[in-house]
């Protein structure tokens, strides 16, 4: 175990929270304030933060789309530039969030934002940035990465800086009240996924990674199992802190990490329009049953210590059917039907998407490459 660590977010939890932002950002600072398509303008979030920065000079950036795209986010770094802005803040989901770490980046640097994404350049320096979180799903509140799409092209790649990691994110479960289920379902799944993403590799012996791990997804399959009955503030305290937790860098310190089904998931997200959580519950069944050999021990670990399985010689087959089962009682697919050509047009673009993107040695131990992602999608492509 060899690594090092540290998460610099400030973390304001609970109701009435939003407010936290007055003292958290000097009063000499002019921000932006970005979001998405309105749903804070309904739920009173948006009247919050303005009460919360009424003694700061701010302006605003709406329109950040699901799945953040460059086109968009490039009238936002123009924004920023020319009107000299010191601190953003994001108001959103993940892809507020995301887009605005982009935006962060991007308005330090002459050259291009999409060089962030391809490796051309590593973003260093940026703008300021504290987040309000309104959909638990990502962790992108306080990580130090980001995912943006470049609509002309179908590219959807991530990139990580702790240059772009937020300042501080505000958590205030109420503003959760207003998610429609299926976005509620998005982030119990999203937050479920990267869990197994850092668990559901090999053994290494750590058992305090292996245990918080298995801590988060008992949360989130009795979060799932209670979904009926979750109008109370309990479930959607345990969600959204649980989602932070599943992606604050903390699991997967010094432990092997699989990321295979986001990388696939993302190709799908792109091409097709699925949301990102519903791509990974298409991926990662297959994924796992490719890759049973290798997964075997962590599949029997997660059997026995998730959901309370025996021992006996197919665990780790009834531990993959019991997250697709999980997945089926939130009545999220485990098969892509989105697209609209036929099954082998549609493998086909995806594999040459992740060519494009160099995803051609995917996985914990680099072990899936272009011919093991076919094989996955032959089965999750319906
Ligand atoms: O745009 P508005 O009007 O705000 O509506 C949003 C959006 O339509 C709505 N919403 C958010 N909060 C709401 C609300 N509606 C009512 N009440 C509220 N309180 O929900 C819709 C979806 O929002 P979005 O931000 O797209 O969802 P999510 O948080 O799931 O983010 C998904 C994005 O994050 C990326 C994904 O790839 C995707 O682009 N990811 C980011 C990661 C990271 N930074 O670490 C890791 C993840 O694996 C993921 O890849
Ligand atoms: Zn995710």
């Amino acid at each position: 175990m060899e690594f090092s660590y540290v998460n610099p977010t400030q973390i304001y939890f609970g109701k009435g929270q939003i407010a936290s932002i007055t003292k958290s950002i000097p009063t000499d600072q002019k921000v932006l304030v970005i979001y998405g398509g309105g749903s804070i303008k309904k739920n009173g979030v948006y009247d919050q933060v303005t009460e919360a920065l009424k003694e700061h000079k701010w302006l605003e950036f709406s329109g950040v789309e699901p799945n953040p795209t460059m086109e968009t986010l490039d009238k936002a770094v123009k924004v920023v530039k020319d009107e000299r802005v010191d601190y953003i803040l994001a108001v959103g989901g993940g892809s507020v969030i995301d887009g605005s770490k982009y935006v962060a980046a991007t308005a330090l640097y002459e050259g291009e934002g999409w060089d962030i994404l391809i490796g051309k350049h590593s973003a260093k320096r940026a703008v300021a940035l504290g987040a309000v979180l309104t959909l638990p799903a990502t962790g992108s509140e306080s990580n130090a990465g980001a995912v943006i799409t470049r609509a002309s092209t179908k590219d959807k790649l991530p990139f990580f800086s702790p240059a772009v990691q937020p300042k501080f994110a505000v958590m205030d479960p109420d503003v959760m009240k207003t998610l429609p289920e299926r976005q509620l379902v998005n982030g119990l799944v999203d937050a479920w996924v990267h869990t197994c993403e850092q668990y559901l590799t090999f053994p290494t012996g750590a058992m305090v990674q292996d245990g918080y791990s298995e801590t988060l997804l008992k949360t989130l399959y009795q979060l799932g199992s209670q979904f009926e009955d979750r109008d109370n503030d309990q479930w959607r305290e345990n969600l959204m802190w649980s989602a932070n937790q599943a992606l604050n860098g903390l699991i997967g310190s010094g432990v092997p990490q699989d990321w295979a089904t986001h990388m696939i998931g993302h190709e799908l997200t792109a091409l097709f329009g699925v949301d990102h959580a519903r791509s990974l519950a298409i991926v990662q069944p297959s994924l796992l049953r490719n890759q049973l050999p290798v997964k075997k021990a962590k599949l029997e670990q997660m059997g026995k210590n998730v959901f309370g399985f025996d021992q006996s010689d197919d665990l780790a087959e009834k531990t993959i059917s019991a997250i697709e089962a999980f997945y089926h009682s939130l009545d999220v697919a485990t098969q892509l039907t989105e697209h609209t050509t036929d099954k082998t047009t549609a493998i086909d673009s995806i594999i040459t998407q992740l060519e494009n993107h160099r995803m051609v040695k995917l996985g914990e131990s680099q072990a899936i490459t272009l011919k093991e992602s076919r094989e996955i999608l032959e089965m999750a492509v319906a």
